[in-house]
């Protein structure tokens, strides 16, 4: 992802980006708080969420924005998609993509549950958007 993102930087000739190579659930690279944080599809599998939701908060300044956007759960609720994820979910356990666990609907549900709890305690003006017909969710809010 760094590799990819380092190219991109070039490309686009960026000179206010620094790459920083962390766990999602520490941040302990993150010095200065930024004035937005955005997550995207990589705190569902992060295993320990409110920690996780905690440094992300932490790490965005007073009145800052943050955005994520996730799996909530591992299938959508309805449309056409949703027959076809069975085995979709079987080719990522499979592949070693996943694990079995971070796929596992219960789990998603419980945890997101209380991570949203938790945003909407700390954040001000928080949204919530679902996409890919409810599996995912865009979250937003003012810290
Ligand atoms: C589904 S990918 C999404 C990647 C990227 N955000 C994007 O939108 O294309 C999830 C990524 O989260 C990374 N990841 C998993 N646990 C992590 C953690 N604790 N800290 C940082 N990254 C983590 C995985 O290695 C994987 O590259």
């Amino acid at each position: 992802m760094l590799a990819k993102a380092r190219q991109r930087i070039e490309r686009a000739g960026w000179r206010n980006i620094e790459l920083i190579r962390d766990d999602a659930a520490r941040l302990e690279q993150v010095k200065d708080p930024a004035d937005a944080t955005v997550s995207a599809w990589c705190l569902g599998i992060v295993h320990d969420l409110p920690a996780a939701l905690d440094r992300l908060l932490n790490a965005t300044r007073a009145g800052g924005s943050v955005a994520i956007m996730d799996f909530v759960k591992s299938q959508p609720d309805h449309g056409p998609l949703k027959p076809l994820y069975p085995l979709y979910r079987r080719l990522l356990i499979a592949a070693g993509i996943d694990a079995p666990e971070d796929l596992d609907n219960e789990r998603l549900a419980e945890r997101w549950q209380e991570g949203r709890a938790s945003l909407c305690a700390q954040l001000e003006n928080m949204t919530e958007e679902p996409y890919l017909w409810g599996a995912g969710l865009q979250m937003h809010g003012c810290r």
